[in-house]
């Protein structure tokens, strides 16, 4: 991954949102505010104008999006479910007594933005590489900063989460938690993957949950990118953010008991699918 640039896939996350946004019907997934307030950081980054957002809000982008769903069925679609998995997860969470959530790989997602004021007893945290975490602090500033919304700026491949969290004066590794990694866990390698979930699971008080998308392993070993799983891990490698781990869900449970986690196939959405991502919560 390019440590020196804003984030390519944080920001087609955020783009497809915004088109995804002005198909009908998505409303009724989508949890609610998201699209506008996508739309709102993202100009106030520069990475885009209004006009640009309109564009993308036009029927023309819907079509264009969904003629392109050939090469992942059902991705377009997949990022409305996977936004209120995650929103739902936090929820739930916070409902059952947490009273932190930590966004991991946070990109141009406005969870914490959105929730924060609603959730004044909850501490928002979000991390993600300099370069991006920088432009969206900066569009944060823009919109109205949160006294409850701490965005950290590390790369998670140099400094361990656990260190990161116990230099934070806000972070209480007692309290019962709610962790995110959405759209994450692909772009790191195994061993990376392993000693994240075990961080976090230290990292966290009883009863916290972590939820999370991931990637199906192919026959072959390869990531299972769906029918053109060839030419878009080429595609994704030559943008510099490569898919680097994968698991079979039907291994995912080991894997988690390994890393200090539970499954927890009761939690609303998980083991469900959308595109090529398996959505999956885990509890301690
Ligand atoms: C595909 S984007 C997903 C963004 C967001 N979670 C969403 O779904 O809207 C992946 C994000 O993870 C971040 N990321 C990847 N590797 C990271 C690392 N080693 N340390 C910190 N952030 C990382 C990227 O900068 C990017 O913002």
């Amino acid at each position: 991954m390019r440590k020196d640039k804003p984030s390519r896939t944080a920001y087609k996350v955020a783009l497809n949102i915004i088109t995804l946004g002005a198909k009908p019907g998505m409303d009724k997934i989508f949890p609610p505010g998201i699209v506008e307030a996508t739309a709102k950081l993202l100009v106030a980054s520069g990475l885009v104008s209004a006009t640009v957002v309109r564009w993308c809000s036009s029927q023309i982008m819907v079509s264009v999006y969904e003629a392109f769903d050939w090469m992942i069925p059902g991705q377009f679609e997949a990022f409305a479910h996977r936004k209120a998995f995650c929103e739902r997860q936090v929820r739930e969470g916070i409902c059952k007594g947490a009273t932190q959530v930590l966004i991991l790989g946070a990109g141009y997602d406005t969870l914490g933005w959105r929730l924060a004021p609603e959730f004044t007893g909850v501490e928002f945290f979000e991390i993600d590489h300099q370069a991006t975490a920088q432009l969206k602090a900066k569009s944060i500033e823009a919109m109205g900063t949160r006294d409850n919304l701490h965005l950290i700026s590390v790369d998670l491949s140099e400094r361990r989460l656990a260190n990161v969290l116990t230099a934070n004066k806000s972070w209480d590794r007692a309290a019962q938690s709610v962790m995110l990694a959405e759209g994450l866990l692909m772009y790191l390698p195994d061993a990376a993957v392993r000693d994240l979930l075990s961080q976090c699971a230290a990292m966290t008080g009883a009863g916290s949950r972590i939820a999370f998308t991931y990637i199906g392993t192919n026959a072959d070993g390869r990531p299972d990118a769906g029918p053109w799983t060839r030419l878009l891990l080429w595609s994704l490698k030559l943008n510099g953010e490569p898919w680097l781990w994968s698991i079979r869900p039907e291994q995912l449970n080991r894997f988690l008991e390994e890393t200090g986690w539970m499954s927890a196939p009761e939690l609303l959405g998980t083991n469900n699918k959308h595109g090529v991502e398996f959505f999956a919560v885990a509890v301690k």
